[in-house]
């Protein structure tokens, strides 16, 4: 009944939400692409996820610069020439937050090649960027505290895609270990590199508790360079932990005090199982409940401190 209620819901605000498409703000319904498209046969897209939260000073998108800089990184990656600058971008994506009335949301720039002829090669093929923003709130944050399987798929590695590029074509492998975690009875899957250190979650990164230390993969272990994982480091350092950045065995994520993931959607996600062995006592640890509540804070613009990291629309 939830899900109907929320589909129906849904559906409603759809019809009435504006988005950019090529500098024009229009209906949700009239933005039209091809079906043939190249980004839809072969994932040939490239996008952002980004959040805004509700403050007292009104709503504010978080880290926009950096999202916006990793768009312009992930195109340049796949030879995608936007035509339109960051600052452009950038304040595309203010007025499609502004003219919704949109406060807790989520934003998704997306480039595309938008064009209708079958064929692999999208050389010199029509490139078009459009953003929407939808309401949004909990993703994996709604649970307290998540199940994971370690994957039987590994993460791919950066001699197959560019794995710091957030392309539509790489999510394949994170959308079958997702399913794969799903269909045998577990909330998300965590992906092991391809030497069997451990990369991240399908799209979330992922952190370890040891002590005082917070450790996370470095970028060799084919993560994506995840923004919130750059936010996790300063607040752990800010509240006194010991930032360490290396290769993770699988056999540690076992008996690690806590594991948790870090996203822009699933924001500072609890995992208290993994495969079946429980971590820590089973429940979100300390200084997981410490770094999400200082993330939240910060996010809402309770946090003084961070307040470069909120664009105020
Ligand atoms: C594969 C993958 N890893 C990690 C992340 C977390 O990145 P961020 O914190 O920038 O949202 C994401 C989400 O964008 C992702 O898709």
């Amino acid at each position: 009944m939830k899900n109907i209620l929320n589909d129906f819901i849904y559906l409603i605000i759809m019809k009435d939400l504006k988005v950019w498409l090529d500098g024009e703000l229009i209906q949700y319904n009239d933005a039209k692409v091809p079906i043939l498209t190249h980004s839809l046969q072969y994932g040939s897209g490239i996008f952002e996820g980004i959040r805004a939260y509700e403050t007292d000073k009104g709503t504010a998108i978080f880290r926009l610069d950096d999202h916006i800089n990793r768009f312009f990184r992930s195109a340049k990656i796949y030879y995608m020439d936007l035509k339109y600058t960051k600052d452009e971008i950038k304040n595309a994506i203010i007025e499609v937050v502004k003219k919704n009335n949109l406060s807790n949301c989520y934003i998704r720039p997306f480039a595309f090649y938008n064009d209708d002829t079958i064929g692999l090669s999208p050389f010199k093929k029509k490139i078009s960027v459009f953003i929407a923003a939808v309401p949004f709130k909990e993703y994996l944050t709604e649970l307290n505290g998540v199940k994971c399987k370690i994957s039987s798929w590994k993460r791919i590695n950066s001699n197959i895609l560019p794995v710091s590029a957030k392309a539509s074509g790489n999510y394949l492998n994170s959308i079958i270990a997702h399913l794969e975690a799903r269909y045998s009875g577990y909330d998300e899957a965590i992906l092991l590199t391809d030497n069997g250190s451990v990369a991240e979650g399908p799209g979330e990164n992922i952190f370890i508790v040891k002590g005082n230390n917070v450790i996370s993969p470095g970028l060799s272990s084919d993560i994506l360079e995840g923004i919130t994982r750059d936010t996790v480091m300063n607040i752990s350092r800010d509240l006194g932990y010991n930032v360490i950045e290396r290769d993770i065995h699988k056999e540690e994520l076992y008996v690690s005090n806590e594991v948790f993931f870090s996203g822009t959607a699933a924001e500072i996600t609890p995992i208290v199982n993994i495969d079946g062995i429980r971590i820590g006592d089973g429940n979100p640890g300390k200084i997981t409940v410490a770094i999400k509540n200082r993330y939240m804070d910060i996010v809402h613009g309770k946090e003084k401190s961070h307040n470069n990291w909120l664009t105020y629309i």
